[in-house]
């Protein structure tokens, strides 16, 4: 089913309790399906609505009667059209990112912190990536796919050559969508072997097939605390745990240190380091690449670095599994510190949103503890500034990068 554009039509409604409706007033988007009351029966599962309370429309968005998280707000009050609305949010959202990066790669649409629920755009110039993870954001695609590189064009002034559409995030299982992956148009094979230029560094992509949209623009920040650490060693050697296509270690070669040894357990983005060692023109002797698992790499690893980075997947998937996910950061994290050498820095990373920050914080100070450690919490950093998070959706922050130095010990 496609939604109408021109929606001049009433759109269905969706009836929500009085939490959801003081909830939305407070700038939160989602309305739980405990909290739905009552609804049109438009005959589809998945439909663009109007949320309300008391005969009064509250709100314009969508409703998926197979997801938990039932309602998601786009606007506030009633759209009467939505393409005027979709372009609205989406010039907003490129405007914001137009003094951060000066036209650069970057995420140009981050979901529910730019009142686009379930929708990502990265752009990684001339080419873009577009991700749907919700079913009510599918069925505008027709409608994004053609506003999203004329509006790139207004905004960014780039035409832009490709535009890839990653509908394969895990995440859609919620929804109870497939799982696809489309080039809208542009040549494949060119996004395949895209280059990303982040800070003057040249990183390989691929932007149809690799993990996530491509790139992991996230870290942009964190790696630039890395970058200004390095300068000041450069006989230094850094370990990059968990490296994909090299964000962190590519980094610190390009600002002069002399040797990173990278771990991930995927062959690709492996490769995908050494097309970035070759795009950078470094030397490939100044870096090991090793293929396994970091746990395994690590019970085995004797040297010692003068920096490691340990920037794993997210390890909690849900509150519940917390306790788990605590024991394997506490694990990692102190298997990464045996590595380190005294007045080495640490960086380590979380990419869950369950995981707050005082709790990241707290298990690292106790498994340097546990280490019989000393160290100086010198950095504290989070998603890269077009990831931005909106106050009223703590779900919007997902990010934590701490970097320790370690201390002799006294
Ligand atoms: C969040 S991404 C890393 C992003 C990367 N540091 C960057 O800046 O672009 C996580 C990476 O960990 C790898 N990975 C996941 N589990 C692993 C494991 N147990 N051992 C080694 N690599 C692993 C994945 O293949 C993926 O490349």
């Amino acid at each position: 089913m496609t939604v109408s554009m021109d929606s001049h039509n009433t759109m269905p409604a969706v009836v929500i309790s009085p939490r959801a409706a003081r909830r939305l007033a407070d700038g939160f988007l989602w309305v739980y399906s405990n909290e739905i009351e009552g609804r049109d029966d438009p005959g589809a599962p998945v439909y663009w609505c109007r949320f309300m309370r008391e005969g009064r429309t509250l709100a314009t968005g969508y409703f998926n009667r197979h997801s938990l998280i039932a309602g998601r707000a786009v606007a506030w009050g009633e759209a009467h059209d939505l393409k005027p609305l979709l372009e609205d949010r989406l010039v907003s959202a490129f405007t914001r990112r137009l003094t951060l990066e000066n036209g650069s790669s970057a995420r140009i649409v981050f979901s529910e912190a730019d009142l686009l629920p379930g929708l990502v755009v990265d752009f990684f110039p001339p080419f873009a990536v577009l991700q749907s993870s919700t079913a009510g954001m599918d069925l505008i695609l027709p409608l994004l796919e053609a506003s999203v590189p004329e509006l790139i064009e207004r905004v960014f002034r780039k035409t832009l050559q490709g535009l890839v559409l990653r509908c394969d995030s895990a995440v859609r299982r919620l929804e109870a969508v497939d799982m696809f992956r489309r080039v809208v148009f542009g040549d494949s094979a060119a996004m395949m072997r895209a280059e990303v230029a982040e800070d003057g560094v040249r990183y390989a992509a691929d932007l149809v097939a690799g993990q996530k949209t491509g790139f992991f623009l996230d870290q942009r920040e964190n790696r630039r605390r890395l970058a200004a650490f390095v300068r000041g060693i450069p006989s230094g050697r850094v370990l990059d745990l968990f490296c994909y296509s090299g964000g962190w270690g590519l980094r610190a070669l390009k600002e002069g240190v002399r040797h990173v040894t990278f771990v991930d357990e995927s062959r690709d983005a492996l490769d995908l380091v050494k097309s970035g060692l070759a795009a950078n023109g470094i030397d490939p002797e100044r870096a090991e690449l090793h293929h396994g698992d970091v746990f395994d790499f690590l019970a085995r690893q004797q040297e010692l670095y003068d920096a490691v980075v340990s920037d794993p997947p997210a390890f909690v998937k849900s509150r519940k599994n917390l306790p788990q996910a605590i024991k394997a950061y506490q694990k990692l994290i102190r298997m990464a510190w045996r590595r380190l050498k005294p007045g080495g820095m640490l960086f380590v990373c979380s990419c869950s949103h369950h995981l707050s920050e005082s709790e990241f914080l707290n298990l690292l100070a106790e498994a340097v503890a546990k280490e019989h450690g000393l160290a100086h919490l010198v950095y504290r950093g989070g998603q890269s500034q077009d990831h931005p998070v909106l106050l009223s959706m703590p779900e919007t922050s997902y990010l934590k990068c701490l970097g320790v130095r370690k201390l002799a010990a006294a």
